[in-house]
């Protein structure tokens, strides 16, 4: 069954919102290096267009894969890594980015599983920061949008993994 879409941010308000979050990551960390850790799959387009904008030599990138939603819309409350980190972080300054914050559980077990690689920091950097479910308080360092409730697909994001393709945001009219 097709689901009805409506555009919440365009392709274009998306771009220059990521171009702002580049900079002000930039401006934070000056020389230093900085290591990128996506969530797969929701951050992977995400993650793409934001290192491409920092302009710095010491860019490290990897990913992490965690399992929580299955193929519902609403959080099983249960997050397993299915595949983890491969480079060092130890003494480093890690950005996890993250698709969408929804009840918290997913990146406050992540944020809990990196440190005890023991970077230097550890920051959150989310395209979408979704309140009204919010389970586990997290305070993302880094926001790109942030909106109260919906279910969103596009830039990444997945209904049962479908609109993941898609160049913008939209909300799922049920
Ligand atoms: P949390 O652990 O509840 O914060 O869930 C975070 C994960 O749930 C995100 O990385 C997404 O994969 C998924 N998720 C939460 N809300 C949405 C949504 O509106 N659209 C698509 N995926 C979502
Ligand atoms: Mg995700």
């Amino acid at each position: 069954m097709q689901e009805e879409l409506r555009i919440l941010i365009t392709a274009e308000d998306i771009a220059k919102r990521i171009k702002e979050l580049a900079k002000e990551i930039e401006k934070d960390f000056g020389d230093e290096p900085l290591v990128f850790i996506g969530t797969l799959k929701g951050a992977f387009i995400f993650l793409a267009d934001l290192v491409r904008y920092i302009q710095k030599e010491d860019i490290f990138i990897d990913f992490v894969r965690v399992k929580s939603y299955g193929y519902s819309d609403k959080s099983s409350g249960e997050v397993i890594i299915t595949k983890d980190i491969e480079i060092p972080i130890e003494g480093k300054n890690v950005i996890l980015v993250e698709d969408i914050i929804d009840t918290g559980i997913t990146l406050d077990f992540l944020k809990k599983h990196l440190a005890l690689h023991k970077p230097k920091t550890i920051k959150i950097c989310a395209l979408i920061d979704k309140k009204e479910r919010r389970k586990v308080e997290i305070n993302p360092d880094y926001v790109g949008f942030r909106i109260e409730k919906g279910f969103l697909v596009g830039f990444g994001l997945d209904y049962a993994e479908r609109y993941r393709h898609l160049p913008q945001i939209c909300e799922v009219i049920k």
